[in-house]
């Protein structure tokens, strides 16, 4: 199969063949970290293609089997299967120098057998964003938005001003001279008016050419791979970074990332047409995280926060930073779910709400007197909304060993059944454990994936 993606690259498409292909997105619900690596790899086993559409090494996706843990940053989660085809696709922001260390550290870790092409559409990762990005932050001070600074503001920033370079431009020396000459120009500017050291134009050519020589025969029109992934029997899989709540259009502006997480940004982001977008998991924690300034409706500052944040392990793992704790919130989730158009939910970190004595979920906020069931546009009203709160009957038991939804303890189910009333969207998965083994598989139709 994958022998034919490639193969056929640049052939007529088979139209007999359309309706044989399947698609199935991955994208985060929340504010990020839900467990979308975890997920895309259970599936990316039965993948022909996994492909990352936006966001860049601000991610950090874990994957756990055979009792190995592996971190992501760029690199799709289907790296790990020697058969599937991962791509990083033009909506991505390259950092070619992040994603050579990631294939070392793969190497290292006994991953050497795999496939990965990269965009020549994707906008490239420069010297000077990461820069760009912690002084802009630091000049913020109390305001800062907790970014990453791995630059992925100031890269889509190039982008868009048209000012950047793109992975495809290492293909061509002299192009990427001019490109780089005339970023620069500019972005030395920039740099001085921070107070930071100007860079070198040669020293960024000659460390970019020799990125060229390691990564240049990997860079692509990746649109043609997924195409003819899409018109020949192929599984599809889309990884989605961050999470709804970070999108740069409907998350808690301006404390969200710089791209849309959301299966609505898979079509540009992965050169694809609109119609072949379908069947949407929504990845969500069974609580909240958040890692980086911004408001948190649900947010805990108490011993369940410590108790939560502990025992699932809630520490960045692009940063190391403590992650924010909260409860379920059902307005952020049906939020996401309408904008997302969420088929699923695959539940995360089920395990981690074992031995509270109760649990709780939001199901409105209460702004200014008045019950709203979404969340406001500015982040000044957001940080005005109270959760409203339904308590339920919390489990004791060690759930980590279940194997189906039914050995699932009572007060566990209703909790599933209360997400699933009020989102008005199904569980589809339940996640009770990191390793890849502990995945409670309810759908039907996900499990013919
Ligand atoms: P991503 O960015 O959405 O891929 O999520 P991260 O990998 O950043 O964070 C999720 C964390 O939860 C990782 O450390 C996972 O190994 C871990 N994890 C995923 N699913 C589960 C689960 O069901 N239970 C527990 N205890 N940990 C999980
Ligand atoms: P994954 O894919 C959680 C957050 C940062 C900050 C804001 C902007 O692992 O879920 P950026 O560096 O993107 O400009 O930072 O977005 N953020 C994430 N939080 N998970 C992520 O990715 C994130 N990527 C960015 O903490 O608040
Ligand atoms: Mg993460």
């Amino acid at each position: 199969m994958n022998s034919k993606i490639l193969n056929s690259q640049f052939s007529i498409l088979n139209s007999q063949l359309y309706h044989m292909s399947e698609r199935l997105v991955v994208t985060g619900s929340q504010w990020g970290d839900e467990g979308k690596g975890k997920i895309t790899d259970y599936f990316a086993c039965r993948a022909d293609m996994v492909v990352r559409y936006q966001g860049g090494n601000n991610a950090g996706h874990s994957v756990m089997f055979d009792g190995k843990k592996y971190s992501l940053q760029s690199i799709p989660s289907g790296i790990f299967n020697p058969k599937t085809v991962n791509v990083m696709a033009n909506g991505m922001v390259v950092n070619p120098v992040s994603v050579i260390a990631e294939l070392e550290k793969l190497h290292n870790q006994g991953i050497t057998d795999y496939q990965l092409y990269i965009s020549d559409r994707a906008a490239m990762v420069m010297p000077w964003h990461s820069m760009l990005d912690g002084a802009s932050e630091n000049l913020k001070g109390d305001a800062k938005i907790g970014t990453t600074k791995k630059g992925i503001g100031p890269a889509y920033t190039d982008k868009y001003s048209r000012l950047g370079l793109r992975m495809g431009d290492l293909l061509d020396p002299e192009y990427f001279a001019e490109r780089l000459k005339a970023a620069l120009e500019v972005k030395n500017m920039e740099l001085k008016m921070y107070g930071l050291e100007p860079l070198d134009y040669q020293q960024v050519y000659d460390q970019y050419m020799e990125i060229a020589k390691i990564l240049g025969p990997r860079i692509c029109d990746t649109s043609l791979l997924i195409d003819d992934a899409i018109h020949s029997d192929a599984k599809i899989l889309f990884e989605g970074a961050q999470g709804m709540m970070l999108c740069i259009d409907h998350g808690t502006y301006p404390y969200v990332t710089s791209s849309c997480p959301s299966a609505a940004s898979i079509s540009q982001g992965a050169g694809i047409a609109p119609k072949w977008i379908e069947n949407v998991v929504g990845v969500a924690k069974a609580y909240c995280t958040r890692v980086g300034e911004g408001p948190f409706p649900t947010e805990l500052f108490d011993e369940t926060a410590h108790e939560i944040r502990e025992r699932g392990h809630e520490y960045g793992t692009v940063t190391g930073r403590p992650r924010r704790i909260g409860w379920f919130d059902a307005v952020v989730a049906r939020y996401t779910s309408r904008l997302a158009g969420i088929d699923y939910w695959a539940l995360m970190l089920f395990d981690v709400l074992s031995g509270l004595d109760k649990v709780k979920i939001c199901i409105g906020y209460e702004l200014d007197g008045q019950e709203v069931m979404a969340p406001p546009s500015t982040i000044h009203k957001l940080a005005q909304c109270k959760p409203i709160y339904i308590e339920m009957e919390g489990w004791k038991e060690d759930i980590t060993g279940c194997k189906s939804y039914d050995e699932l303890p009572e007060a566990a189910k209703a909790y599933v059944r209360k997400i699933e009333e009020l989102t008005g969207t199904k569980v589809g998965i339940i996640s009770v454990g990191p390793d890849r083994s502990q995945t409670i598989m309810i759908s039907e139709s996900l499990k013919a994936f």
